[in-house]
């Protein structure tokens, strides 16, 4: 596919005059406060991408017969831009991002773009909101590309017209006061995704029905939801994350497993990158890593026998986030933790390698210094 061109050379730079307050950081919340501008991008079908504008940060104007409002023509990013003890601003593997936002954007024919270009917007827009970064361990900001079809029409085609925008949201730890285990109920009345369907695209169209399984999980007393798939009960993902499993397989070798991507699961960065240093640091210590499917039988049977050894969701958002338990046909699968613990050797583990690279105290190819 070719990518349409960006020419990075041409954004425009408007300057707020009213610069926001810093919100405190012990009282960040999740998406809830963004920085001084955004940047934005049109596209046009007889033009093409039209120069980036940075601007100050500010509503949108749009017809309501705008196509994304009727027929969802929305995909996202979810990314960070973190800063080093040097001060130094750094995205993590902001290639993985463009290139997945522009498997999502061809996928519902909106328009696909330069990966490289836009990251140079990204860095610029981020380096000037360096004010909203902290360097602590676990802040950052968090960065929200979003592409949207703005044709208005109720005709049901390709957008004629775009808007790239991103947007920026300064954030703290996930679990401020250390790792939570959190409690999960398995989903036995929804999917997620189907093999030919979308569920490996970050579409917007995807993240609301996830809301009533999670509500519906709530009411009974559990923090998310797990995803299952077919008479099989394959374990795909929990939530909006990826999900690994910890375990010693029937031959007593140990085995960090996460689903494959068969077209039903999120191509998630961070899973990519747990699955990366498990190769590198796990898998020279006798751990076999595997893209296989497993099912929630499995992992009851493997608890029982007491060989489920520890249970995480990944993502962009929390990086890791430790499971205790699963609800499945009314009985409790305790996923490995002993009740003092909240999170297990790999999962720690995992999360200490990754913000090493991201915060830049391990220099790493995936860090990309702005
Ligand atoms: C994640 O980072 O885990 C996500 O799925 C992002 C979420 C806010 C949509």
């Amino acid at each position: 596919v070719k990518l349409q061109d960006i020419d990075p050379a041409k954004v425009s730079v408007t300057k707020t005059t009213t610069p926001k307050e810093l919100v405190p950081q012990n009282e960040l919340v999740f998406g809830r406060s963004f920085t001084d501008h955004m940047l934005s991008l049109e596209w046009t079908a007889s033009e093409g991408w039209l120069p980036a504008r940075i601007t100050p940060y500010q509503n949108l104007s749009l017809d309501p017969a705008s196509c994304v409002f009727h027929y969802a023509f929305e995909c996202f990013e979810g990314m960070k831009a973190y800063k080093d003890k040097q001060g130094k601003v750094r995205l993590f593997r902001p290639t993985k991002n463009m290139a997945r936002m522009n498997k999502s954007s061809a996928r519902i024919a909106l328009p696909t773009f330069d990966g490289a270009a836009m990251i140079q917007l990204i860095a610029q827009f981020a380096a000037m909101e360096e004010r909203f970064i902290s360097s602590t361990r676990g802040y950052s900001l968090y960065l929200r590309p979003t592409m949207i079809g703005t044709q208005r029409t109720l005709g049901v085609g390709p957008p004629g017209s775009a808007l790239l925008y991103v947007i920026a949201s300064p954030v703290g730890p996930y679990y401020p006061t250390g790792f939570k285990a959190v409690s999960l109920e398995a989903t036995d009345y929804a999917v997620r995704a189907w093999p030919g369907g979308v569920g490996d695209k970050k579409l917007g169209a995807n993240y609301a029905p996830c809301i009533l399984p999670q509500l519906e999980a709530a009411k009974r007393g559990f923090h998310q939801n797990l995803w299952l798939f077919g008479e099989e009960e394959f374990v795909t993902e929990v939530g909006t994350m990826n999900m690994f499993v910890a375990l010693k397989n029937k031959q007593g070798q140990k085995e960090l497993v996460t689903a494959p991507l068969d077209g039903t699961i999120l191509e998630g960065v961070t899973r990519d990158s747990i699955l990366s240093l498990a190769r590198e640091r796990l898998a020279p210590e006798g751990w076999i890593i595997s893209e296989r499917k497993y099912t929630m039988p499995e992992l009851a049977e493997a608890a029982k026998e007491g060989r489920l050894l520890e249970a995480f969701g990944a993502g962009t958002a929390a990086v890791v986030s430790p499971v205790r338990n699963i609800s499945w046909k009314g009985n409790l699968v305790e996923c490995g933790l002993r009740p003092d613990q909240e999170a297990g050797e790999i999962t720690r583990k995992m999360l200490g390698w990754i913000e090493a690279i991201q915060y830049g105290d391990e220099e790493h190819e995936w860090s990309y210094v702005v």
